[in-house]
C-alpha cells in the first residue's frame, strides 16, 4: 500500500503516523499530562464549545493570515511552542522543527531544556526565534543562553513560569535532571522579569499566565508579551482551560502588550476563536511534535500550513479579511444564538 504524501494528510493521519514512528516511550512522554489529564482534555473541549457566526454576503476570497510580532512579519499566527524534549523523537528532530518553522513562515519558540545551542537553532532556521528560559536551571544559565540568543540574533527571550515541585505525569513523577542532579525548584517572581529585562535588550515574553492577577504582575514587571498557557495540561490537574483564562487576561492587559495563547489548539478554527477572544497568535505544541515524528521537516511545515489553510477557510466563512479584523462578534458560546423552538 503506497502511503499518502504528507502534504495531503490531515492532523489525525499525521498523529497516527507519528504514533507508529515514534519510540513508544517518547509517544507516552508527549501525550502525557498532569495526573488524571483533566486539564489536558479541558483545553480542547473548552475551545470546541465556541461556535462561529457564518456570513456569506461579503467579497472576501483571499484572507490575509499574516501577523506582526516584535517587528517581524509572520505569514501565520500558528507559532511553534517551546518543547524541551523534541530530541526524544530522533536525533534530527530539533533541527527539523526549526527548519520546518522557517519553511512555514512562522515564529519558533525554543526551550532552555532542548539540546541545541542558540547557535544551532539560528543556523537551522530562517524563522525568528524566541528563547524561553527555565529559572530552575539557575539564573546564571538563563543569562548565558539569553545573552547568546541576543548575540546570534534571536527575536526575543522569555521565561517559562510553570512549577516549583516536579509534576506528576499520569502516575509517575518524571524527575528531570540537570547535570545529573534532580532539577531544583525556583519560585517565580516579578523580580526575575525585571532582572532579565535589565540584562538583555530584547523583548521579554512570560509564559504560563493563567489569570488576571498574574498577568498584571507580569506586565507591570516589564513583560513585552504574555502567553496564556497551562503548558498543555502538564502542570496542574483540574486547571482551567487556557482559553477560559484568556478573556480576563486580555482585559487586564488592556492592549499594553500582545497576549498569546497555547494549550489545546488543534485546528485553524481554534486559532480564529483565540483571536476572537483577543489573542494575537497561538503556540502549537503536540501537533508540531506529531508532524516532525511523522515526516521530519515536511511534517512540521504541513501541520502549520494545515492550520493556516483551515484558519483562512474560517475567515472566509465568517467574513473577515485580516487577522486583526477578527473580533468576538464572529463567535458565540454553544447554546447562545440557538433559534427558539
Ligand atoms: C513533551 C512536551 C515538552 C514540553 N516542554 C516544554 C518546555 O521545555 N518549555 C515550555 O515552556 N513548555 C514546554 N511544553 C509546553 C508547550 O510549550 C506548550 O505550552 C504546550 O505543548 C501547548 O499545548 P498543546 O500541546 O496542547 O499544543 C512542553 C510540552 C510537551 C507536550
Amino acid at each position: 500500500m503506497s502511503e499518502k504524501p504528507i502534504q495531503e494528510m490531515g492532523l489525525r493521519e499525521i498523529r497516527e503516523l507519528a504514533r507508529a514512528r515514534m519510540p513508544h516511550e517518547a509517544w507516552k512522554h508527549f501525550m502525557g499530562a498532569a495526573e488524571s489529564r483533566a486539564t489536558f482534555r479541558r483545553n480542547q473541549r473548552a475551545l470546541q464549545r465556541f461556535l462561529f457566526r457564518q456570513r456569506i454576503f461579503h467579497d472576501i476570497t483571499d484572507p490575509d493570515a499574516a501577523v506582526e510580532l516584535f517587528g517581524y512579519r509572520l505569514s501565520t499566527p500558528a507559532f511553534v511552542a517551546p518543547v524541551g524534549s523534541f530530541s526524544l523523537i530522533g536525533e534530527t528532530a530539533e533541527r527539523d522543527v526549526a527548519h520546518g518553522a522557517g519553511r512555514a513562515g512562522t515564529m519558533l519558540f525554543v526551550s532552555h531544556a532542548a539540546v541545541s545551542s542558540m547557535r544551532d537553532w539560528k543556523q537551522a532556521t530562517s524563522a525568528p526565534i524566541v528563547f524561553m528560559g527555565y529559572l530552575t536551571r539557575g539564573r546564571e544559565d538563563v543569562l548565558r543562553c539569553a545573552k547568546l540568543a541576543e548575540e546570534v540574533g534571536f527575536a526575543a527571550v522569555g521565561l517559562t513560569m510553570d512549577t516549583i515541585q516536579p509534576v506528576k505525569i499520569g502516575d509517575r513523577i518524571p524527575l528531570s535532571r540537570v547535570d545529573g542532579k534532580p532539577r531544583i525548584g525556583h519560585p517565580a517572581s516579578p523580580k526575575d522579569i525585571e532582572w532579565l529585562k535589565r540584562e538583555v535588550a530584547l523583548p521579554m515574553v512570560v509564559k504560563g499566565i493563567m489569570g488576571a492577577e498574574d498577568a498584571r504582575v507580569a506586565v507591570e514587571a516589564g513583560a513585552d508579551a504574555v502567553v496564556v498557557s497551562n503548558h498543555g495540561g502538564r502542570i496542574l490537574d483540574y486547571n482551567r482551560a487556557a482559553v477560559e483564562a484568556l478573556p480576563e487576561v486580555v482585559e487586564v492587559v488592556g492592549g499594553k502588550v500582545p497576549v498569546l495563547l497555547d494549550s489545546g489548539v488543534r485546528n485553524g478554527g481554534d486559532i480564529v476563536k483565540a483571536s476572537a477572544l483577543g489573542a494575537k497568535a497561538v503556540l502549537v505544541g503536540r501537533p508540531v511534535a506529531w508532524g516532525v515524528a511523522a515526516a521530519g521537516v515536511a511534517g512540521v511545515e504541513r501541520v502549520i500550513r494545515l492550520f493556516t489553510d483551515e484558519l483562512k477557510r474560517v475567515m472566509i466563512m465568517t467574513g473577515v479579511a485580516r487577522i486583526g479584523d477578527i473580533t468576538s462578534a464572529i463567535i458565540m458560546r454553544d447554546g447562545e444564538g440557538r433559534a427558539k423552538l
